[in-house]
């Protein structure tokens, strides 16, 4: 779902130019898809919106989409369907997103451990792992309840939960092009990682 709090006008003339002229602003000129990852709390879509602002591209959110394109929220797509189903749908509806030329994605927590899901993204874009602390993570995650997996856990519990998970998920996490800490992250300090990147910028 292209989100346009991003400040994107799909009408405007896009201030990166065409594509392939060179950009002489100190500006990234975004030339792929840019995938934000990451575990549940981490801010992958307020990170994603923001980044999308400074680039003046649009923002995609792949829950919102899920949510969007099925009519259901994401825990009621879990009671009807189990996780697999959700995973199965989260995996289809990535690879086969209408993704404009030039964007930046929120990807779901759980998304790229499942299925060849982290190598596709690696394969048609950036990624990013935004990294942060369990109990970070917790202080963040403290309304829960549209997250099916945490909803019944107390603090104390989803810290344990969290910490169990990151193991689990971060050899995927990981395989991101850029890990980057993203406790108390800017915007200009991502765009500023993604120009960095090897391989990104013109
Ligand atoms: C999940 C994360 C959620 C959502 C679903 C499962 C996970 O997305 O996809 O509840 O397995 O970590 P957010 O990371 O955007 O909360």
């Amino acid at each position: 779902m292209v989100d346009e709090n991003s400040g994107y006008d799909r009408k405007a003339k896009s201030p990166l130019g065409d594509l392939g002229v060179s950009n002489s602003s100190s500006h990234l000129r975004v030339q792929r898809l840019i995938f934000l990852v990451g575990y549940m709390g981490c801010g992958k879509s307020t990170k994603a919106k923001q980044l999308a602002h400074r680039l003046q591209c649009p923002v995609i959110d792949l829950d919102a989409e899920i949510v969007n394109k099925s009519g259901k929220t994401i825990a009621e797509f879990f009671e009807e369907f189990g996780e697999s189903g959700f995973r199965d749908y989260e995996s289809e509806t990535l690879k086969t997103y209408d993704y404009p030329e030039n964007c930046v994605i929120a990807t779901g927590g759980g998304l790229p451990c499942f299925f060849d899901n982290m190598d596709w993204m690696n394969a048609h874009g950036e990624t990013v792992y935004l990294e942060m602390e369990p109990a970070q993570l917790v202080s963040r995650l403290q309304n829960r309840q549209k997250r099916p997996l945490i909803k019944d856990l107390d603090d104390e519990q989803l810290l344990e939960f969290i910490k169990i998970k990151l193991e689990e998920r971060n050899p995927f996490y990981r395989k991101s092009k850029i890990i980057i800490n993203a406790f108390d992250l800017d915007a200009e300090t991502l765009e500023h990682a993604l120009n960095e990147s090897k391989g990104f910028t013109n």
